[in-house]
């Protein structure tokens, strides 16, 4: 048995308000512990999305109420909320900016937006940006412009990864995050998994930008799932919405490729842990760890999982590494296989 630390996802859609038969609070933390996750901070895409005092301290209630771990909650950048999004900067886990199209109604296309936001935004306080391509290479810019961090969400692309090593060299203080699905599957994979089920964004990219992602495996910073729950009925149906369920399989998965030495396990819990807790200010939790059997060998499959909709495009894998107890503050959260911590216990990090 090995113990890591408790891990950090700084990359969650939890859903509720508005999307409970998708997600809710209590069943997307309930899917982190049993991933190994300690910590989930969530994304302000709901409905109504979280974008100001009202909308965001309404779902900060229902995460006290029924988070089972600690959670943070991001604000999301709209139109016309540059001063309420500022003004709870010290109550989030950072600002949202979404600048390409995606699943929810968020999203930014003017970059004298992008600007008020980037001037309004504390300097001290993380942003994370939706960004893609050229737009991902305009957000780097305007990070330069503006000489403060960003943190650029799920990169999946050669050129994306290459771009940001650039950038870092040069000293533009950014840093990313890749997600499982973008360094285990490719669009070879489609077919496979089904056309609507495939959707994502990012796309699933070419066996190319997979790889490239494990050939810059120092340049990124934070592995992040980007749980993206929707139902199987919504996902078969006539206009699938993009988005995976990662929670539960990130960890062994990843500790899949430490085995096969495709990573270190300093590697791991850097990017899962170290990273995220840097990168968004995090408290460190006392007493709080994961056990994991790293010989052990089990095949993912849908039924075993705590996520609403209980589907994962990595259905059928056989993966080396099984969590097998996690302890959160001091308390049994996780036990071979059952959730124990209950809705309420978690806390919020800010
Ligand atoms: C996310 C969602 O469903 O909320 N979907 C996705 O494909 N990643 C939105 C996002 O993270 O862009
Ligand atoms: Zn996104
Ligand atoms: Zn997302
Ligand atoms: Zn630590």
């Amino acid at each position: 048995m090995i113990s890591l630390p408790g891990l950090i996802d700084v990359h969650v859609h939890t859903r509720e308000p508005g999307a409970v038969h998708k997600e809710d609070w209590d069943t997307a933390t309930a899917a982190a512990l049993a991933g190994g996750f300690a910590t989930v901070l969530a994304m302000p895409n709901t409905q109504p999305p979280a974008t100001d005092r009202t909308t965001f301290e309404r779902t900060l209630a229902l995460a006290r109420q029924k988070a089972r771990c600690d959670f943070g909650l991001f604000v999301g950048a709209g139109p016309d909320n540059v001063n309420a999004a500022a003004g709870l900067a010290d109550r989030a886990a950072g600002l949202k900016m979404y600048l390409d199209a995606t699943y929810g109604p968020l999203r930014l296309d003017d970059m004298s937006l992008w600007m008020d936001h980037f001037a309004g935004w504390p300097k001290n306080r993380p942003i994370a940006i939706h960004a893609e391509g050229r737009t991902l290479a305009a957000a780097i810019l305007m990070a330069d412009l503006f000489k403060r961090p960003i943190h650029l969400c799920h990169v999946s692309r050669k050129e994306e990864i290459l771009i940001i090593k650039k950038a870092k060299a040069a000293g533009i203080p950014i840093t990313c995050e890749v997600c499982p699905h973008h360094l285990f599957l490719c669009s070879d994979d489609i077919g496979r998994i089904g056309s609507g089920r495939a959707e994502v964004r990012p796309r699933l990219a070419a066996p190319t930008d997979r790889d490239a992602l494990w050939d810059h495996l120092s340049v990124i910073d934070v592995i992040a799932t980007d749980h993206a729950p929707h139902t199987l009925g919504e996902k078969d149906g006539a206009d699938p919405p993009p988005g995976f369920p990662g929670l539960e399989t990130a960890l062994p998965l990843m500790l899949t490729a430490v085995k096969d030495n495709r990573l270190t396990m300093d590697d791991l819990i850097a990017k899962m842990h170290h990273n995220p807790r840097r990168i968004f200010g995090l408290p460190e939790q006392p007493d709080t760890w994961v056990e994991v059997d790293p010989v052990a060998e089990w095949e993912i499959r849908p039924s075993d999982l705590h996520t609403r909709t209980a589907w994962t495009p990595f259905a059928g894998w056989r993966v080396r590494g099984r969590i097998r107890r996690v302890v959160l503050r001091g308390q049994e959260a996780f036990l071979d296989g059952a959730v124990l911590s209950p809705p309420g216990a978690g806390r919020s990090v800010r």
